[in-house]
């Protein structure tokens, strides 16, 4: 089968590294022509050898396009997906998909209308770090799993660029809180039950940049998620607690331990209370080391280049999509609630 041909919208951090990441690893795809704004992108673009249209319009109207990537602020995201769906054209969206879940369901009703393909680039999925830990969960090593901390931490300050203002969709909910959401997500296939969140605005006048939200799974687990900064002394990316072990990731190297229970060792209790370095506590009291064993971390090794790869199969009708925008809707969803919790001082019960 032929090439498909991309066209990307927005030839800045994001555009760029589309273009240079399909060309270094998705051959199935012909990274052909760039449309952004700025003249300086445009000649960016030229100078790396691609075709630049001088409008929207233009790139619409080239048939020889199978693909759209739309990798423009925010606030954009929607009136580029429809009028590209409309034009015929397969669309692959960065992240937020949109501002809301309303606008999510208008891009869904044209996707429908349309029978185009339509996708989100939750490229997080694909991280080592996710990776590991959904492994763990899924291979049983921590046994029920009833509280996750998922954290990032930044020390620059304050949210860059366009990020930092609320009319383009700004803020840290909508930059990172999309990309935990949506493992949170995948990692528990239940339904959300309630949502809570503290969107501080510390350092960036008009937009959330330092935030708490928590949201609760049917099945019982309560997931914190973080996201900050000025942060100058990091948590660990991640902590996971389970019936059966206890996961720790470090960082992006993915450095991290996990400890599990011995089967049958069991921990025997004394009536007299233990001193310890935490006082007068047997709740507290350290563990013997005879009841864990640590085991190496699951060993992942994702590609990214699955994600475009998927969306090649889905236009040639052989594979099913992975990343599926009724997936948003749901993650849009608990993000307006978020909202909703933050404006109320108080948290929100839902089903979603
Ligand atoms: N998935 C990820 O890991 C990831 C990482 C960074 C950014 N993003 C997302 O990518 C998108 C772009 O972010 P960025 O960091 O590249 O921003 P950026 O500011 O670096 O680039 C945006 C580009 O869009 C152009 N632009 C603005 N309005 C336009 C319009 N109406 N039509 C055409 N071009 C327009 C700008 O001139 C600029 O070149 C955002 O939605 C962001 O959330 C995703």
């Amino acid at each position: 089968m032929a090439k498909l041909r991309q066209a990307v919208v927005g030839y800045g951090g994001m555009g760029g590294w589309h273009v240079q990441s399909v060309r270094e690893k998705v051959p199935e795809i012909e990274v052909y022509g760039v449309y952004d704004v700025r003249e300086e992108a445009l000649e960016a673009a030229r100078a790396k050898g691609l075709h630049t249209y001088s409008s929207l319009a233009e790139l619409l109207a080239d048939d020889t396009i199978d693909l759209v990537t739309i990798a423009v602020p925010n606030n954009f995201h929607k009136d580029i997906a429809i009028q590209a769906l409309r034009a015929g054209k397969n669309v692959v969206c960065e992240k937020p998909v949109t501002l809301n879940a309303a606008e999510l369901e208008e891009i869904i009703a044209v996707r429908d209308e349309t029978g185009k393909v339509f996708s989100i680039h939750q490229n997080r999925r694909w991280d080592k770090d996710f990776r590991i830990v959904k492994a763990a969960k899924d291979q049983g090593l921590l046994g029920k799993v009833y509280m996750v901390e998922s954290k990032v931490q930044g020390s620059r300050g304050s949210m860059y660029g366009w990020r930092g203002h609320k009319e383009n969709g700004g803020g840290m909910l909508l930059d990172w809180g999309v990309h935990l959401l949506d493992q949170a997500m995948q990692l528990f296939d239940e339904k959300v039950i309630s949502v809570d969140a503290h969107l501080l605005s510390m350092y960036t006048p008009g937009v959330d940049d330092n935030i708490k939200v928590f949201i609760r799974f049917e099945g019982g687990c309560s997931y914190e998620m973080e996201m900050s900064t000025n942060c100058l002394i990091n948590a660990p990316r991640w902590h996971v607690q389970g019936t059966e072990g206890t996961l720790q990731i470090d960082d992006w190297s993915c450095k991290g331990r996990l400890l599990k229970l011995k089967p049958n060792a069991e921990m025997k209790w004394s009536d007299d209370i233990v001193y310890t370095e935490a006082g007068p506590t047997r709740t507290m009291a350290p563990r013997p080391e005879y009841t864990m064993n640590e085991i190496p971390l699951p060993d992942e090794k994702p590609d990214w280049s699955d994600y475009y790869k998927n969306i090649v199969g889905v236009i040639e009708g052989k594979e099913e999509l992975i990343v599926k925008p009724e997936q948003a809707l749901r993650v849009m969803k608990v993000i307006d609630l978020m909202f909703k919790a933050e404006k109320e001082g108080v948290g929100q019960k839902c089903r979603i």
